[in-house]
């Protein structure tokens, strides 16, 4: 995946560019031209660019504004389905450990509504994307936002070699899994950027191992995100959150066996 990528940046920016690059191991760009994708360093932000398609809009994240403030204002708080899912209603602040963090959407709207959430990414470029977008919105101005960033924390990880690492006393009362949907590429409603993350993501076809993993080292939960129509990946789950497109598969913990498996 790293040979895919590498670093590109815009002149004012060559001395963190190649910072990044000494510590992420991903090659300049000048170095390495024929990658399908880069990470284009600006004073602003670090954004993915798919070099392949220029049509398809760098992908970058960002919790200060967009989506993920207009989910933090309007999205429903504690009424909303991940909200329930979570069990929000029930728990007081739980802790999450999020094992597929991705762009961190689930996670922001979880950390806004009191959550303290373990984000674990195991694809580098993504990893980044996130450290970036949590580092800027750490420095706002908002101290609400802050406040929710501080909720955040993020590990470049492969989360069943993180779960299967896990202490008991280190246990989080629930575990999140949103492992990638089946790509739709004809569907008018994926959005170019989200064609991209695909491509660089690919499929995650370990999804079941990960919940076995996690089955017996949640306290209260775990909860797997699913599209509304899919096969569960797991059998029986204990119930299930319905919504227009997305379902939350919600299994309550093994008894606590663990043996290191
Ligand atoms: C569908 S995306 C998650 C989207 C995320 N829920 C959000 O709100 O933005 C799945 C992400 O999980 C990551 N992932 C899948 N399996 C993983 C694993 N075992 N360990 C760490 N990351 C994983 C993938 O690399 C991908 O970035």
């Amino acid at each position: 995946m790293i040979s895919q990528v590498a670093i590109s940046y815009d002149d004012v920016m060559k001395a963190e560019a190649l910072e990044l690059s000494k510590t992420s191991h991903i090659p300049l760009q000048e170095a390495h031209p024929e990658a399908a994708f880069s990470l284009h360093l600006t004073h602003s932000q670090l954004a993915l660019v798919f070099n392949e398609d220029p049509s398809l809009k760098a992908l970058t994240i960002d919790f200060l504004s967009g989506k993920n403030q207009h989910r933090r204002l309007y999205g429903g708080g504690k009424g909303q389905q991940l909200a329930k899912a979570i069990g929000l209603n029930k728990f007081k602040n739980p802790t999450v450990i999020d094992t597929t963090a991705g762009l961190g959407r689930d996670s922001f709207v979880l950390a806004t509504l009191g959550c303290d959430v373990t984000l674990l990414e195991r694809i580098l470029p993504v990893y980044l994307l996130l450290e970036d977008a949590l580092s800027r919105a750490n420095q706002s101005d908002d101290e609400t936002i802050v406040s929710i960033i501080k909720r955040m924390s993020l590990q470049h990880s492969d989360s069943k070699d993180y779960l299967l690492n896990l202490k008991e006393n280190q246990f989080p009362d629930v575990i999140y899994i949103d492992p990638m949907f089946p790509p739709r590429e004809k569907s008018a409603k994926v959005k170019k950027e989200m064609v991209m993350f695909h491509h660089l993501v690919g499929k995650d076809n370990d999804a079941e191992a990960l919940i076995c993993a996690a089955l017996p080292r949640a306290k209260k939960r775990i909860v797997v995100k699913r599209p509304r129509l899919a096969e569960c990946l797991h059998p029986k789950p204990a119930f299930q959150i319905t919504g227009k497109s997305t379902r939350y598969d919600v299994y309550l913990p093994l008894a606590s066996t663990v043996n290191g498996n």
